[in-house]
């Protein structure tokens, strides 16, 4: 199951992506937000991390306006790994090299037919392992600091 999440900048992306996931026979879970009305990101980036953290959603994926303070209220997130892309080459790497469990899209700054084409990626890329396992540790260690 994929959890999705979005405020109302991020709302008709998600929609978007619910219905390309649908075709694609991809099971989501909408955490909402359900309409454009304002509301306050971080809410629905704790919902989404929550599952991915628990274990009941295998990845999350995020919009916003533009992707940025969804991946900033994620990361707070211990054993999330969340990458803002708006590009196809960053989306494959954060998979390839960071194993990123959770997306963010800025539906302010990405189109549709990208963004789509992002989700791809994110969900169908696999982690490469080896040299970058141990680096992601690092970074997961990073949580045990001060
Ligand atoms: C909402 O106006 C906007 O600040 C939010 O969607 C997001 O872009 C924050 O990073």
């Amino acid at each position: 199951m994929i959890a999705l999440g979005s405020d109302h900048g991020g709302y008709a992306l998600k929609e978007e992506i619910k219905r390309h996931l649908a075709e694609r026979g991809v099971p989501f879970t909408d955490f909402g937000t359900d309409s454009e009305e304002s509301c306050d990101y971080p809410v629905y980036a704790d919902r989404v991390c929550r599952a991915v953290t628990a274990g009941e959603a295998e990845k999350g994926i995020l919009c916003c306006g533009t992707g940025i303070g969804m991946s900033m209220a994620a990361n707070k997130h211990r054993g999330i790994r969340c990458a803002c892309c708006g590009d196809c080459f960053s989306a494959e790497m954060t998979r390839r090299h960071n194993d990123a469990n959770v997306l963010a899209l800025g539906g302010r700054v990405t189109g549709p037919g990208l963004a789509l084409k992002l989700v791809d990626i994110f969900l169908d890329t696999p982690f490469e392992g080896g040299r970058h396992a141990r680096r992601v540790g690092m970074v997961m260690a990073l949580e045990d600091g001060d």
